[in-house]
């Protein structure tokens, strides 16, 4: 890497913003927003630093240079084919995710899986050491790249390293199931701050390097084997309000929302979900919920209707692939049973859409539901929360998302428990106007407050400014499921 290039600010993710397109037959490449709240978050923060993003552009084989994009750099690291199925939908995918996710689904794990892990993450380490200028910041990011930060830091002790996990992090009896555990651990405790999105999470971090490596955390900070102050603590994530709020109130969007009603039959009432086809997004919950709520009569068609977004999502994974066919049936059986020529009752669709079609939809739902098992944050809701900018609107979330601590004034639901789930759903639909203002006033005024640049701010101030271990009685460290 020349001098010229090198960036005193690199994020490390992943994935890249964009996903390369490739079509057979044309020449040249397409590119196309990557899926995911990590990419809505990190994008606009990393145009104001104006620094370089080293991620996977999508697909097998050989990446492309790197280039610039939105006053970015962005620095393609390649993964063969073996290594996605090993490395991404293996060790990240079938075995972290759902482990970190409270094992909603059953783990598994795979010896050959891990060497990729490790393999890639090293690939990640070194071309981050190639792009970071002398005693840059470099900012790692998510379940992905855990072993980043220390590998990075023996090829460049000069930098200045952080870690920030997207999706929650588990209780020490679920951690301890990981074969490579202790590695995972060293590889966090690489960074100078190990950042969460919950209290929770930074809790239950700390207390697995005192029961698993014998360290002494204190307060935030634990000192690492190289005796290293490590601070770990929560900075939950958040969206780019103002520009969530300026696209809602733009015109083309306006006009799209009028059209989008008047296409689905101007029902009384619209229900909206809008998640990644993820087993832990709680989808499968919410359509039976509907479709009982239909069946004794608390809702109908054609006064309401569902939309239910499910953006494709790591196709090729098994739990994935079962997950869309329950889904499908389940949308095909309700639209059976209650829909009426040309009025289905759920409108589903399986594609991705640009950020000004998803306003459009946030704008028409007088219901939205975001009910996921277990969520690190959860990016829509907030979307949907900064959209209603007449303060309308009912927001029906999960207790298990990340977001439940920020919308407190959101109707909040187990989702496990399907008649919470129901009851839930009928008071959203049939609560008055002032009670929805009410609540969607406190939490657009929480938004405007606690937008992703005041995340950026929070996490990077603690890595440029690292401050001590205070006093600290290590028994107080709770467990918690996050
Ligand atoms: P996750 O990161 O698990 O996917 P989040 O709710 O935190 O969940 O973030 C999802 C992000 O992806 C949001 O910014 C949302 O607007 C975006 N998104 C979701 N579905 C689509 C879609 N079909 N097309 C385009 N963007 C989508
Ligand atoms: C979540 C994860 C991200 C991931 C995104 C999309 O937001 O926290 O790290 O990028 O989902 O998933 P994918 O596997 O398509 O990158």
């Amino acid at each position: 890497m020349s001098d010229s290039t090198a960036s005193s600010f690199v994020v490390v993710a992943n994935r890249l913003p964009v996903d390369r397109i490739t079509t057979p037959g044309s020449d040249g490449d397409t590119w196309r927003r990557s899926p995911g709240g990590l990419v809505t978050a990190l994008h606009p923060v990393l145009q104001a630093e104006a620094g370089t993003w080293i991620g996977w552009a999508g697909g097998e084989g050989p990446a492309p240079s790197p280039f610039t994009l939105d006053g970015m750099r962005l620095s393609p690291v390649p993964l063969d084919a073996d290594e996605l199925r090993n490395y991404y939908e293996g060790f990240s995918n079938a075995t972290l995710w759902p482990l970190y996710h409270d094992a909603v689904e059953q783990p598994a794990f795979h010896r050959h899986w891990w060497k990729s892990y490790e393999q890639v993450n090293a690939r990640f380490a070194e071309r981050a050491a190639a792009e970071a200028a002398p005693n840059a910041l470099v900012w790692v990011q998510d379940y992905q790249l855990q072993l980043v930060p220390a590998m990075l830091r023996r090829l460049r002790p000069d930098l200045r390293i952080g870690f920030f996990l997207h999706i929650p992090f588990p209780p020490t009896e679920l951690f301890m199931q990981l074969p490579r555990r202790l590695d995972i651990l060293r590889g966090l405790l690489g960074a100078d701050v190990v950042g969460f999105q919950s209290p929770g999470a930074a809790q239950n971090f700390l207390r697995l390097t005192r029961q698993l490596l014998g360290l002494k955390p204190r307060a935030h900070i634990v000192e690492a084997e190289d005796g290293r102050p490590v601070r770990a603590e929560s900075y939950p994530i958040s969206i780019d309000t103002a520009s969530v709020e300026q696209i809602a109130a733009s015109d083309v969007v306006a006009n799209r929302a009028k059209e989008l009603r008047a296409e689905l039959g101007d029902p009384k009432t619209i229900i909206l979900g809008v998640d990644r086809l993820d087993y832990t997004k709680g989808i499968e919950q919410r359509l039976k919920a509907f479709r009982e709520l239909l069946s004794n009569g608390e809702l109908s068609v054609p006064d309401t209707v569902m939309v239910q977004v499910a953006t494709p999502s790591r196709e090729r994974i098994e739990h994935y692939r079962a997950l869309r066919r329950t889904v499908e049936r389940e949308v095909g059986r309700i639209n059976g049973d209650f829909g009426r020529v040309g009025i289905p009752a759920v409108h589903y669709l399986h594609q991705s859409y640009s950020r000004e079609e998803l306003a459009a939809l946030y704008l028409i739902a007088d219901v939205m539901t975001v009910t996921p098992l277990r969520d690190g944050m959860n990016l829509v809701a907030k979307e949907y929360v900064a959209s209603r900018l007449n303060n309308d609107g009912a927001l029906v979330l999960s207790e298990f998302a990340g977001a439940a601590a920020d919308l407190k004034q959101a109707f909040q639901v187990n989702p496990h428990d399907l008649d919470a789930l129901k009851s839930v759903l009928v008071a959203a639909v049939r609560s008055p106007l002032d009670e929805q203002r009410r609540r969607m006033r406190a939490m657009r005024r929480y938004l405007r407050g606690h937008d992703v640049k005041h995340w950026a701010r929070g996490f990077l101030t603690a890595l440029g400014a690292p401050e001590t271990a205070t006093a600290y009685d290590s028994d107080n460290i709770r467990e918690t499921s996050t």
